[in-house]
């Protein structure tokens, strides 16, 4: 007998946690699971100590402390020039993760259609299922990931209720264009749909390249819920602070599910949080420019040891082609490059409805530390004696 409810069933357990559990067994380097191994900020920590030591211990206000919404509000005005109104237009959520449950839950009935891009992030499935709805899937393909009009155009009908669009993207490493996103904005409103966007990598972009706001695409505003968090701009992912920007008939909705999910993220995270979203723009730069030597790093070792790299327009993660390597299928080559070789990576097909299409690449992350990366570099040399 099982005690597991129906809309549970069919969830099993996270690749992340499989992998994790491989290298550990190995004492492998895990490239894995897309976590700094790196200190966060001292800064950061001290204004959690002070917040603790002063405290503000007890339960924030549902919608999150004001001061929060008030410092996500200016940041979002100095970097993207977005007026948005602190005290309707946000609601602080626990991480990036109950912002996407909550919208879902809060705007998809059953047997509403979401469209997805895949590879997708693992939660947006089971959120569209928890909800009811129904999952269409827009597939991109290596190398440029590119979005084709007339095929996204082709999942939009009159049951299309939500779009979700996660830039830039893991575990791709696209960066959504400006063409695609106003493509995107069209179909939404030729169709009148609403948007809901995942930028927890905002700040994570390399070459020069811009991230771009759907919600600021014209005729967008009213429909687009942004979402973002602070764990990989300030290397604090256990601290699971994130957010909802929208207008307030969307927020609303999704504050309906938030209230009691979680009621509330932490307060003294929340307190410290304004200090790390009132840091000077210098902070963005610098993460900027650590992640792409980080990047250009990786992706010369992957190349040097024989693992075609599809170089990331942003994000910390670069995917490897493995069609001409030999292995049956991505499961395989994660398996022997964690055992093996002593390197684990992330087997892409557990992002895709068919895991077929995903069966010929492997995710690696290159947020840790230097030696780390150069430990797995030198370990992945082993590749090419291997062979
Ligand atoms: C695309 C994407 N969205 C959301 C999240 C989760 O963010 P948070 O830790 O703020 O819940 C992640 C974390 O890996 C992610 O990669």
């Amino acid at each position: 007998m099982t005690y597991l409810a129906n809309r549970v069933q069919g969830f099993g357990t996270t690749i992340f946690a499989e992998m994790t559990a491989l290298a550990v067994a190995h004492d492998a380097v895990n490239l894995g699971q897309g976590f700094p191994d790196f200190a966060a900020p001292t800064f950061l920590k001290e204004a959690a100590h002070a917040a603790i030591a002063a405290d503000l211990n007890q339960y924030a206000p549902s919608y999150g402390r004001p001061a929060l919404k008030q410092a996500i509000a200016a940041k979002v005005k100095r970097h993207y020039g977005l007026e948005v109104d602190p005290n309707h237009d946000i609601l602080v959520t626990h991480g990036a993760t109950e912002a996407l449950c909550a919208a879902v839950l809060g705007l998809v009935n059953p047997g509403d259609e979401v469209i997805l891009f895949e590879p997708f992030y693992d939660s947006y499935v089971p959120d569209v299922l928890l909800a009811g709805g129904v999952p269409r899937f827009y597939t991109l393909r290596q190398p440029d990931w590119a979005v084709d009009r007339a095929e996204l155009a082709a999942l939009f009908n009159h049951k299309t209720k939500l779009i979700v669009v996660n830039t830039p993207h893991n575990p791709t490493g696209k960066v959504f264009t400006h063409d695609e996103l106003g493509m995107i904005a069209d179909l939404c409103q030729e169709h009148d749909v609403l948007a809901l966007t995942d930028e927890v990598y905002e700040h994570i972009v390399f070459d020069g390249r811009k991230h771009h706001l759907l919600a600021q695409f014209p005729g967008m505003a009213h429909r687009t819920l942004t979402i973002s968090s602070l764990g990989k701009t300030f290397s604090v992912t256990g601290w699971k602070i994130g957010w909802i920007m929208a207008p307030p008939d969307l927020l609303a909705a999704a504050f309906r599910a938030h209230q009691f999910m979680t009621f509330c993220g932490a307060a003294p995270l929340q307190e410290a949080a304004v200090t790390a979203l009132s840091t000077h723009d210098d902070y963005y730069m610098a993460l900027t420019h650590d992640y792409q030597q980080k990047r250009d790093f990786l992706v010369k070792a992957l190349q040097d040891a024989g693992l075609p790299p599809i170089t990331p327009a942003g994000t910390y993660f670069v995917m490897v082609d493995i069609s001409d390597l030999g292995f049956s299928d991505d499961v395989a080559f994660c398996r022997y490059l964690t055992t093996e070789i002593g390197v684990a990576a992330i087997p892409p097909s557990a992002f895709f409805h068919h895991p077929a299409d995903g069966a010929q690449l492997a995710r690696f992350t290159f947020c840790k530390s230097q030696p780390v990366l150069a430990e797995a570099a030198a370990r992945l040399q082993r590749l090419r004696s291997a062979k």
